[in-house]
This record gives structure tokens, C-alpha cells and sequence, in this order.
């Protein structure tokens, strides 16, 4: 038996080597193979951009999501100020407000790190959203699209401009900050020079020409604000910085613990504050009377404030006495400061803007503009002084100190 194998062998190897047969008929189908490895690129279409490997149903889930719960984060979003105001509109066909009011813009702008501004002139457009802070498609996770430094321009000359590098509120402060193309730029002469308010332009016949009633580079100053930046410095004072400063300096507070603390303020079935709404105050009769509450959830954090408040949510006259706020002082001061530029004829109490006559407001010595020029810093830093409470004070104070000079 062995013997003969072997002969066998031998012949097919020898019918091999002298000539190939006709190939045979094929075979039947074997056994279904073992599962393979993960699919690469959604298994079914490879998309341009979209993450290697995402994973759809991660956040897009067959039944209810509560993982990411993001049909909730949309519900809460739809009460945010970005959804709310009518400020996006001013985004479309304009190469100067796309980069910040829509999102279409802002991820041209996103495209070139946010060094300039979108130029291209979009027709169409929708408010941020979504995927202005996130690329859940192309990172393949909810992280914030920017968490690099980000250049926050400076408009009172001689100071430098701000990198702002505080984390993943560098997204936020990738918007709310100042315009680059400011219609300060080239509305303000100092001596008849176009530039910037100048603390040192102290001599009696220093002069100041606005011819703007816009004096003040946009409306988004927080970034600056938190880190004691931004205001009009006049000299020979000392402008400290509140603890959030420090916070923000170590990257250890951001926008969101504030503005987006958890859980989220439901009143009347719709979402008011925390979470993805944005908001702080709210109101807890109707979502469009003033805000007569507090969501202090953010303040509460452990190594913060856990102690001066019994709940997460104060109403508002609670909120104002909390001692360490010095809300009340600051107010105060700044229906001063109000009242004073009003008298001056520096400020229209009608438009809340630059009172122009002939065009223009003439102030001299130039430098006491900058008592005008605080005033619309902390008007539009948007927390009455909360984000840096002794920063803002600090202009306060010598804004009117120099105001009343005579
Ligand atoms: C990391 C989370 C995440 C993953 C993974 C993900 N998506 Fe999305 N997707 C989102 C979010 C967030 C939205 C916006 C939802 C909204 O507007 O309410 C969205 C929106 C969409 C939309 C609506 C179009 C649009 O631009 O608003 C489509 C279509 C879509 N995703 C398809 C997919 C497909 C296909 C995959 C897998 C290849 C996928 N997504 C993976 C988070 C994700
Ligand atoms: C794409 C630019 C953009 C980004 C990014 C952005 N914002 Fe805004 N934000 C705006 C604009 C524009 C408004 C004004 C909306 C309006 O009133 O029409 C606004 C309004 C707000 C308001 C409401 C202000 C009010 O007066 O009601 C809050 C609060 C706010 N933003 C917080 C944030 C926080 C926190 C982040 C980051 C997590 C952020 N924003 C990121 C552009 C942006
Ligand atoms: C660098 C980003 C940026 C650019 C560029 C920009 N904006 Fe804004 N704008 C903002 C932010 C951020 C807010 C909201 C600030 C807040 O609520 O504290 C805002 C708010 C506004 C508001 C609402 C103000 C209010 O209090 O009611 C108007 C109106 C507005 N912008 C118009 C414009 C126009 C017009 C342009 C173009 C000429 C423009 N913006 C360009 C960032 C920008
Ligand atoms: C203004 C900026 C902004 C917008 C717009 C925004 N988010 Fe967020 N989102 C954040 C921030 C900040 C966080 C907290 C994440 C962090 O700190 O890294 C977050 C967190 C999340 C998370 C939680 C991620 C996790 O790992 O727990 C989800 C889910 C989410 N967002 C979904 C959405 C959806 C859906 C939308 C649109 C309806 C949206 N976001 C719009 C800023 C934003
Ligand atoms: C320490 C907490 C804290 C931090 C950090 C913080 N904010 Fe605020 N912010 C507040 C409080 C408190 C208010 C006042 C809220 C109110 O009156 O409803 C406020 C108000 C605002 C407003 C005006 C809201 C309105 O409804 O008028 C804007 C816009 C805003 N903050 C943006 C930001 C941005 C952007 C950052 C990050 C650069 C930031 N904030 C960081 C606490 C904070």
C-alpha cells in the first residue's frame, strides 16, 4: 500500500512536470468564514473628510439616545441666545460679520485658524450651531473645535493684543471677541492722526475726534474681561484682576462651567438655563419677561462658592446680595459713570451710543475719552462685572475719578 502511494505520487508529479490537465469543474460553496475585523471607513462608503472608522450609530442611535442624549442638547440648544437672536441674519452677504454670525462663515474662517475673518459672501446661511464648536463628523467626538490660542486684538494704543489660550473656551472666544475690521479703525483721530483712544494723550490740547457713534470694537469682550484685559488703563492706577483670572490663567475655569452648568432649568416645560442653553438668568413666570432668577449650579462647584448659596437656582435679588459678587457697588457705579457721560454730552441716553454733532464728538484732553470708552466695555461684557468683578471695578473707578477732574 505504502509502495504504491508513493508510485503514485510519483506519476502525477512526473504527468505534472510532462503536461497541465484541463482544469476541473468548480467546486460547491464552503463554510461560512469567521467575522472579520472591524470594518475601516462606516463599512459601506468611504467618506471624503468624515473620520477613519466613525462609527454612525455612536451618536446617531436606533431608538433613544441616552448616552450623549443629543436630541436633548438640541432641545436645550433651541433656548440659547444664538438660536433666540436675530443677530445671525447680519451674517449673510456680508464678508465682515459671516466669521462670527453664521456658521457657514465661521468655518471658512475656521479653515485659516481663525487668523482673518470669512470674505467669501454667503446668500444662504444659518445661526451657529451644532457644528460651529463641534466637527463631530471629522473628529469623530463631541470635543470643541478650537482649544489653541486664539489672538483677541487690542484697540487702546499701547497695549498688546491678548492671546487668549484658556482651553475650551478658546472656542467661544473665537467669536466673542473683538472685530478685526472695527468701524473704530478708521472713525478715531487722535491729533488728527487716525488711531486708537490713547491713555497718554494727556496735554490739554490732546484731542480726540470720534466720528462714530460706535466707539468700541464690537460687542464680544468676555475673553478679555475674564482675563483683566481690554479696558481703557489710564495711568497711574492698579488694575487687579478678580480669582477667575487666576482660574482661567491655569486653564481651571471656562465658559462652559459657568454657562453651561448642570442639570438644566426647565420652567414650563422649556429648557431656561444650564446645559446647552447657555444661561445664567432666567426667568421662572415666561421665557420672555426679565430675568428674575439665577442658575448658581456653576458657582456651587466644589473649591468654588458650595457654600454661599443653598440651592442651584437664587433669585435674582439673592444673587445681587451675595457678598463676594459686589454686584450693587459696581451697578452703582456705573449709573455714575452713565449719568456723568450723559451730562458731559458725550453719551445719548436715547441711542445708548456716541452722541455725534455735526458728525463727530470732540473730546479734549483726548485721553478722558476712555471714560467713554469703559463704559461700553462693561455694558457689553454682559455680567455686570461677574466675570472679573475687581477688573471692572477698577475701570469704574478711575474712569470717574478722572472724569471729575476738571
Ligand atoms: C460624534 C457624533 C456623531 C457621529 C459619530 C456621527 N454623527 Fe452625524 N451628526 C452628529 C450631530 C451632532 C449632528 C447634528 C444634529 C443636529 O443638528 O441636531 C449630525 C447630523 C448628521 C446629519 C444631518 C446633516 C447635517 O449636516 O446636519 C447626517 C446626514 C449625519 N449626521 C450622518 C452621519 C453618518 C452617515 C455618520 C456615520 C458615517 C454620522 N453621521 C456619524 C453627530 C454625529
Ligand atoms: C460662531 C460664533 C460664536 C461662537 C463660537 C460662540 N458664540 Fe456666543 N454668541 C455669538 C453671537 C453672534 C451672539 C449674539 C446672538 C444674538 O443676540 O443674535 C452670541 C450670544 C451669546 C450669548 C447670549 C448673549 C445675550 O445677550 O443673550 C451667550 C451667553 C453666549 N453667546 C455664550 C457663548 C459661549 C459660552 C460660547 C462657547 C461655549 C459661545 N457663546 C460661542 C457668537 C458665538
Ligand atoms: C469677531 C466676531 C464678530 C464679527 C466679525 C461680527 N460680530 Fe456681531 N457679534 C459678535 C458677538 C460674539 C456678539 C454677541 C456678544 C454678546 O452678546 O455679548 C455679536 C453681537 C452683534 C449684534 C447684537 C448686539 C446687541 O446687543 O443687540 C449685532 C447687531 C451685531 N453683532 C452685528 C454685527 C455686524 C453688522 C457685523 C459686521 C459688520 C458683525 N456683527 C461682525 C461677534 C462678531
Ligand atoms: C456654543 C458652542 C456649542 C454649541 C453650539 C454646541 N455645543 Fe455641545 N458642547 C459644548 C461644550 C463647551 C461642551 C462641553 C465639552 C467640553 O467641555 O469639552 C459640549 C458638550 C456636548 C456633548 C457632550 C459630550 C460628552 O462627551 O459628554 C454633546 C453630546 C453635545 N455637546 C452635543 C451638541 C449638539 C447636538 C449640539 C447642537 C444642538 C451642540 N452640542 C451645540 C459647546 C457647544
Ligand atoms: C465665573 C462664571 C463665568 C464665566 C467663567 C464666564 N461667564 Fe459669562 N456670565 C456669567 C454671569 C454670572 C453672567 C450674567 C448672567 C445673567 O445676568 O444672566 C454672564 C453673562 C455673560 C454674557 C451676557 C449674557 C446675557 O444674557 O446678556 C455673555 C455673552 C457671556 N457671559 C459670555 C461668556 C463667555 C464667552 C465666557 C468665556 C470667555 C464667559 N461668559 C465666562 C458668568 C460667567
Amino acid at each position: 500500500m505504502k509502495h504504491l502511494l508513493t508510485v503514485l505520487i510519483a506519476l502525477l508529479f512526473l504527468a505534472l512536470q510532462a503536461c497541465e490537465g484541463p482544469e476541473g469543474p468548480a467546486g460547491a460553496q464552503g463554510p461560512a468564514g469567521k467575522d472579520g475585523a472591524n470594518g475601516q471607513n462606516a463599512g459601506f462608503v468611504y467618506f471624503e473628510g468624515f473620520k477613519d472608522s466613525l462609527r454612525c450609530a455612536t451618536c446617531h442611535t436606533p431608538d433613544a439616545d441616552t448616552a450623549l442624549f443629543m436630541a436633548a442638547k438640541t432641545l436645550e440648544y433651541e433656548s440659547a441666545g444664538h438660536m433666540e437672536g436675530t443677530s445671525w441674519a447680519r451674517g449673510i452677504n456680508s464678508g465682515d460679520c459671516a466669521s462670527c454670525h453664521i456658521t457657514e462663515g465661521y468655518l471658512e474662517s475656521a479653515r485659516g485658524n481663525f487668523a482673518s475673518q470669512a470674505t467669501k459672501l454667503y446668500s444662504h446661511g444659518s445661526q451657529p450651531g451644532c457644528f460651529t464648536c463641534h466637527s463631530p463628523h471629522k473628529a469623530g467626538s463631541f470635543a470643541v473645535r478650537k482649544t489653541d490660542a486664539i489672538k483677541v486684538k487690542s484697540f487702546v494704543a499701547g497695549a498688546a493684543d491678548l492671546q487668549f489660550n484658556v482651553g475650551s473656551s478658546n472656542t467661544c472666544v473665537t467669536c466673542h471677541r473683538t472685530r478685526e475690521t472695527s468701524p473704530m479703525t478708521n472713525s478715531v483721530f487722535v491729533n488728527g492722526v487716525s488711531g486708537n483712544p490713547d491713555p497718554t494723550k494727556t496735554a490739554a490740547t490732546d484731542s480726540i475726534e470720534i466720528k462714530t457713534s460706535r466707539f468700541y470694537p464690537h460687542y464680544g469682550v468676555q475673553g478679555q474681561i475674564l482675563t483683566g484685559k481690554g479696558g481703557f488703563e489710564f495711568t497711574g492706577y492698579t488694575y487687579p484682576s478678580s480669582y477667575h483670572t487666576n482660574l482661567a490663567a491655569a486653564k481651571n475655569i471656562q465658559c462652559s462651567d459657568c454657562h453651561m452648568a448642570n442639570p438644566t432649568v426647565i420652567v414650563n416645560g422649556t429648557p431656561v438655563a444650564g446645559g446647552h442653553t447657555l444661561k445664567i438668568g432666567y426667568s421662572s413666570i415666561s421665557t420672555d419677561s426679565a430675568n428674575n432668577m439665577v442658575n448658581v449650579a456653576g458657582c456651587r462647584t466644589t473649591g468654588c462658592h458650595p457654600s454661599a448659596f443653598t440651592a442651584n437656582t437664587v433669585t435674582a435679588t439673592v444673587f445681587a446680595a451675595f457678598k463676594q459678587s459686589g454686584q450693587k457697588a459696581l451697578q452703582d457705579s456705573m449709573a455714575t459713570l452713565k449719568s456723568m457721560l450723559v451730562s458731559k454730552g458725550w453719551l445719548d441716553p436715547a441711542t445708548d451710543l456716541a452722541k455725534l454733532t455735526g458728525g463727530k464728538l470732540v473730546i479734549k484732553p483726548a485721553y478722558k475719552a476712555g471714560a467713554l470708552f469703559n463704559y461700553f466695555f462693561l455694558e457689553h461684557e454682559g455680567s455686570h462685572g461677574m466675570h472679573n468683578m475687581q477688573y471692572a471695578q477698577a475701570l469704574l473707578n478711575a474712569s470717574l475719578a478722572e472724569l471729575r477732574k476738571p
